[in-house]
């Protein structure tokens, strides 16, 4: 029996309100909470209500601290394409956050695998994650966890789907200039989190579907979500509107 609850909202506005919400509340009860963050679209409004929320003194990230999914292997941080970049100018450069409490996957490491797993660790030393903002690719990857043989325990390195590299692409001039790995916490890294908060946009309702109801197994990874006794997902009925 799937434990997952399911909250359908008409717009990306009303999405990003609840996910802010949650996510303010957890800081309030526990200011020095560790926060699981995640890059794409979806998260983007929610971000922007979080530092509103900080410019207005409801929310201080004075003691917070952030753990991101992934990161793309061979991107610096400096570059707008990395999701360190993402992050610094979507939230963390906006927010009262110590930079160096915030940590994201080093994706010009020299060896990739001792990356994977220092990140672990810190991740543990940390005292693990209180609450994991996720997306969702189409082909129900979480983090980049793609559809595999099974499911990762660690952080570990990636290669990329071709549909998620498809995806991803838009963001980059070159289709080759794509990279083809990542680091992404893995799927017990994930697990470990005392609460999961998963967003998505119409196109991602027929996996969230298939997440939530469909069998537990590697071929859609967010289905291990089942297993977990604290996932809301987020699920809005239309796209975000253009900013005018
Ligand atoms: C990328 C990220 C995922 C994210 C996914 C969905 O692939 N690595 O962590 O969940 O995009 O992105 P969006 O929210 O833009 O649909």
């Amino acid at each position: 029996m799937s434990h997952i609850r399911l909250i359908q909202v008409e717009t990306y506005e009303e999405m990003s309100r609840l996910a802010a919400d949650r996510i303010s509340a957890q800081i309030q009860r526990k200011p020095d909470s560790v926060l699981g963050l995640a890059t794409g679209s979806s998260p983007v409004g929610t971000y922007q209500l979080l530092v509103e929320g900080c410019a207005m003194g409801d929310l201080d990230f004075s003691k917070i601290r952030t753990v991101n999914l992934d990161e793309y292997c061979g991107l610096a941080p400096e570059d707008p394409r990395s999701y360190r970049y993402f992050m610094d100018y979507h939230l963390f450069n906006r927010v009262n956050i110590e930079k160096k409490n915030t940590f994201v996957p080093d994706g010009l490491a020299e060896d990739p695998e001792a990356e994977a797993a220092a990140y672990e660790r810190r991740i543990e030393s940390m005292g693990g994650v209180d609450l994991q903002l996720l997306g969702i690719g189409h082909n129900g990857h979480i983090g980049f966890n793609e559809p595999a043989e099974g499911f990762a325990p660690n952080t570990h390195v990636v290669e990329l789907a071709k549909r998620t590299r498809e995806a991803n692409a838009k963001f980059f001039d070159r289709p080759e200039d794509m990279p083809r790995f990542a680091l992404t916490m893995g799927i017990g890294s994930i697990l470990r989190a005392r609460k999961i908060l998963l967003l998505g946009g119409p196109d991602k309702a027929e996996i969230m579907d298939r997440a939530m109801h469909g069998p537990v197994s590697p071929d859609v990874p967010a289905s291990v979500l089942q297993l977990h006794p604290d996932v809301t997902f987020l699920l809005c009925a239309q796209p975000p509107q253009k900013r005018k």
